[in-house]
């Protein structure tokens, strides 16, 4: 399958498309929406996305931590594209321009059932679970 994968500015046109798969993947299965101001915090977050043509298949958004550490967060491929290493993919990237850019940690919160998913990306769980959206989740983290 021929895709690109790029970091795509915050509002351009790829960034916001990606916010649609974000709501349709992991929002409006759980009876969420995006609230605006949330969005808006984005500005200096990646937006890093898996284009097929010119459309957006997966994403995913990277946030800088205080301590140096980066978080993975929103991760999504769409549901026609599952399973077909696209999430895996836009991983191996991702970490590929973190490690460019110095950075030695990811860390995120896994929902229960991407556990398995980000172990097989060689993450390991750290500490208990808890809930977010409604959902069981664990704190993963993984050296670069
Ligand atoms: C989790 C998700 C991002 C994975 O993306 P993907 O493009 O389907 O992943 P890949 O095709 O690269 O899968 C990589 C491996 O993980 C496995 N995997 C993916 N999702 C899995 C799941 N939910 N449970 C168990 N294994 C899973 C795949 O079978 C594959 O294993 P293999 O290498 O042995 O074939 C995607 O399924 C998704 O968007 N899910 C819904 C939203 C979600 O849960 N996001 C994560 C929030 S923390």
């Amino acid at each position: 399958m021929n895709t690109q994968i790029l970091k795509a500015p915050y509002n351009s046109k790829q960034q916001v498309q990606s916010i649609a798969l974000r709501k349709l993947v992991l929002r409006t299965p759980l009876g969420l929406e995006f609230e605006p101001e949330e969005l808006k915090t984005e500005f200096d977050q990646w937006h890093v996305l898996v284009l097929y043509k010119t459309v957006v298949i997966a994403c995913n958004v990277v946030k800088f931590l205080e301590n140096g550490d980066a978080k993975i967060r929103q991760v999504a491929t769409h549901p026609s594209y599952q399973g077909k290493g696209l999430g895996s993919l836009l991983n191996k990237k991702t970490e590929e321009i973190l490690i460019e850019n110095g950075i030695k940690k990811v860390v995120l919160h896994a929902r229960i059932n991407a556990v398995p998913f980000y172990e097989k990306l060689s993450y390991t769980i750290t500490g208990d679970s808890f809930e977010e959206v409604g959902i069981k989740h664990f704190k993963m983290f993984k050296k670069l």
